[in-house]
């Protein structure tokens, strides 16, 4: 099975660096197997999609609008970051519900744009600490994935991938105890199932990935892959998550 490492480079890098950075990676990961995917700044997309060219690099955005254009002041549409050399989207990150009010609504628009135009969405769910202390942590998950995905219908090659992204554990230094993300995988994955949606489902973890604790990640049943923010910086230790998974793989 392919591991998914998809780096999430969030408000970081200019043009500059990006260049820099993919130029870097792109012989390290060259002969590895597993997808490697960048989401970066819609500022790095063009440049980021032509110095991977050439390699197995997909290059991703971290949003997009619900609309395919139109009036709206600061908006980005998913024609326009598929033409800059997008293949997917994140969308619903945990960020983006925080920070610029988001919900499920927004996301399930999202989604069902992306897969129109072509792009894989990264569908990311999670419960905060207050919920997962509440004990709700699988009453949240699942009206993320009801709402998000509510009559998204999947019938050709691209299907959505789902982020489980703890909020609590995002940008700290404790990523989620492995038994709590295989159990949380399993219940997405049959939670999909129920979708009859054409293709495999897949369900990759993010929150405090790191070169040491990967692996365990990697190795847990059903985890097809891993979104990884911070440590995607760094040229080093994301080419070590890669070269882990590629370990991994069977
Ligand atoms: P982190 O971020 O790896 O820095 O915790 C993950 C994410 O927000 O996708």
């Amino acid at each position: 099975m392919q591991k998914w490492i998809i780096g999430n480079w969030k408000m970081h890098k200019t043009v500059a660096e990006t260049i820099e950075h993919i130029s870097a990676l792109k012989p390290l990961v060259f002969r590895a197997h597993s997808p490697v995917w960048l989401a970066v700044p819609f500022t790095d997309i063009y440049a980021a999609a032509q110095a991977a060219l050439g390699s197995h690099i997909e290059i991703g955005a971290q949003n997009m609008s619900d609309l395919l254009g139109g009036a709206l002041t600061g908006e980005i549409s998913g024609v326009m970051i598929k033409e800059a050399g997008a293949s997917f989207v994140i969308l619903g990150h945990s960020e983006r519900r925080r920070h610029f009010q988001e919900d499920n609504h927004n996301v399930n628009r999202k989604v069902k744009l992306a897969l129109r135009l072509g792009l894989t969405p990264i569908v990311c769910i999670g419960e905060t600490a207050e919920e997962k202390a509440a004990g709700a942590t699988e009453q949240v998950l699942s009206r993320q994935l009801q709402e998000c995905l509510d009559g998204v219908v999947v019938d050709s090659t691209i299907t959505p991938i789902i982020a489980y992204e703890p909020v609590w554990a995002i940008g700290s230094k404790q990523a989620a105890p492995v038994e709590i993300v295989e159990k949380i995988h399993h219940f997405c994955h049959n939670w999909i199932a129920q979708l009859n949606w054409q293709g495999v489902s897949r369900v990759v973890y993010g929150g405090a990935v790191s070169p040491d604790n990967c692996g365990d990640f990697l190795k847990a049943d059903g985890v097809d892959g891993l979104l990884i923010g911070g440590a995607s910086l760094d040229v080093r230790a994301f080419t070590d998550i890669v070269w882990k998974a590629e370990g991994i793989r069977t």
